[in-house]
């Protein structure tokens, strides 16, 4: 965060973006310790892209060695993060086996540029018992992995996609979901449930002296009726674990991209203004583009340098004058 004068003598707040170009298992570590609030972010999935850079993430033969990956990624993040600090880890499934459409390995070429001559890194997303057709169950085998090595493991948000990929299958339903985890360091953290409290849309049952939002003096023996029950102050709730948003691909990317609605709740709930939040696979940049809407700093570190410089202008245009990003080569 900083301070500019504006023409008129003003001071004027704005924030800074950082994006640390390499392997995030190395450019980590220069990071200061405990000086991220936040992590917000949604790694490769297992298998599904190859995103051409060597020590890219995702293409481990094993789920366990992706998951093993994954968990030396989190504990450099652990390291970075505030006591108080707080991991949103957006994971999508795979199934075992199958053509590429249904599990198999998609190449990128530069600018993730989808590069279909390319299959040479095809994975066959089988072993450790998968057989071809199962649901491999990615996102939970990282959670309890990472909740094995010490992370609070406090909520798992479902993301709820009403625009799902078309699947063609005939034998089960089609997936519509991914998960998000929401993992602290401490079983004490920040977390700003006020800032994202959801409207009270439905009223309790009759007589459910526990419903959210509702007033009754228990104690004296008062009963409402339907008529004179009352809502909370200001006719809010807490958030609920299921969140429903559109998938929304950005048109500089051809990977897989999180919608900036989606995390939006992570910053508010996750962070204060001024705070910095870092996502250790930035891609296209979408969560420092929340970031610095919303009044906070962020840090990024990515493997590929043009996605490093696809993001830094997408930052950019979106924070114009609020905000200043730069690209650091380790
Ligand atoms: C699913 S994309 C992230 C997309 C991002 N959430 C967005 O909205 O743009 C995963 C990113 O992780 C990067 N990546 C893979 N392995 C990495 C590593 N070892 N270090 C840093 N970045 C890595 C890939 O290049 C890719 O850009």
């Amino acid at each position: 965060m900083g301070w500019a004068l504006l023409a008129g003598g003003e001071p004027m707040m704005f924030n800074t973006a950082r994006i640390l170009v390499g392997d995030n298992r190395k450019t980590l570590a220069t990071l200061e310790a405990g000086s991220v609030q936040t992590c917000i972010t949604s790694p490769p999935y297992w298998g599904l892209r190859d995103y051409g850079e060597d020590d890219q993430i995702g293409l481990e033969q094993t789920p366990d060695d992706y998951v093993e990956q994954l968990c030396l990624v989190f504990d450099a993040v652990w390291r970075v993060l505030a006591d108080d600090g707080t991991l949103w880890l957006n994971l999508g499934d795979s199934y075992a086996g199958g053509s590429a459409a249904s599990g198999g390995t998609q190449r990128l070429g530069p600018n993730g540029t989808l590069n279909n001559q390319r299959n040479d890194v095809q994975l066959k997303k089988v072993g450790q018992g998968l057989k071809p057709k199962d649901i491999i169950g990615i996102p939970w085998r990282v959670a309890f992995a990472l909740q094995a090595r010490g992370w609070f493991l406090r909520s798992e948000i479902i993301w709820h996609k009403p625009n799902p990929m078309p699947e063609s299958v005939t034998d089960r339903p089609t997936k519509s979901h991914e998960h998000i985890f929401l993992l602290s360091k401490s079983a004490k953290y920040f977390y700003d449930h006020e800032a994202i409290k959801e409207d009270a849309l439905t009223e309790p049952a009759a007589r459910n002296k526990n419903a959210e939002g509702y007033q009754a003096d228990y104690a004296k023996g008062d009963r409402f009726s339907p008529g004179e029950r009352v809502f909370g102050a200001d006719g809010k709730r807490n958030k609920r674990d299921v969140w429903t948003v559109p998938t929304q691909p950005f048109a500089g990317a051809h990977f897989a991209v999180y919608p900036p609605a989606l995390i939006e709740p992570c910053v508010l709930a996750g962070s204060r203004e001024g705070d910095t939040i870092l996502d250790p696979f930035s891609g296209s940049g979408t969560t420092g583009v929340v970031a610095l809407r919303n009044g906070r700093n962020y840090v990024g570190t990515e493997l590929n340098p043009q996605y490093a410089e696809l993001s830094k202008k997408r930052i950019s245009d979106d924070c114009g004058m609020f905000g200043e990003v730069e690209i650091e080569h380790i």
